[in-house]
């Protein structure tokens, strides 16, 4: 329920608006959502890569840039080197450490909105998948 306007105090409207410290933090590479709470350090408020966090952010992994034009999933002209650092990356790093909890619509969804009869999920053995996913 909506409290009245004047119960609405600067703190009240903190705690029902602002980032909480106990909130998941996730992040995708490559369309694979990976929760990344573990590495709050990393992505945390005020932390260093705090701009990856809460998009698909492969093409600044790939190219080890925090430049808000590369917080995307675009891929598009990249380099080799840039892709194989994304995949290192991506396997050494994020498969390595964080859980997958989803995948975002580019990956398990065609252009026009049909599911992707390729998808396959990531493998992630060493974590215990849920059954849903
Ligand atoms: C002066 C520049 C930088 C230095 C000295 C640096 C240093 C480091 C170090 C030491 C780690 C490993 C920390 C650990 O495992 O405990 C790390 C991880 C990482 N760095 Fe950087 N870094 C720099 C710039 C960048 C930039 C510009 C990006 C942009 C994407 C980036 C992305 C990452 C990522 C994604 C990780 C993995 C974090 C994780 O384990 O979740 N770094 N960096």
């Amino acid at each position: 329920m909506h409290p009245s306007r004047s119960r609405c105090t600067t703190a009240l409207f903190g705690s029902l608006f602002s980032p909480q410290e106990d909130q998941p933090i996730y992040m995708a590479v490559k369309g694979v959502v990976f929760d990344v709470t573990s590495g709050k350090e990393f992505y945390g408020r005020g932390a260093p890569y705090n701009a990856l966090a809460g998009k698909d952010s492969t093409r600044g992994v790939a190219k080890m840039s925090l430049d808000p034009a590369d917080l995307t999933h675009d891929t598009t002209g990249l380099t080799a080197e840039e892709l194989k650092a994304l995949d290192d990356v991506f396997t050494k790093v994020y498969k390595a450490k964080y859980p997958i909890v989803g995948y975002t619509a580019r990956r398990i969804l065609n252009e026009d909105g049909s599911p992707n009869l390729d998808f396959k999920p990531e493998d992630q053995p060493h974590f215990d998948i849920k059954d849903e996913l």
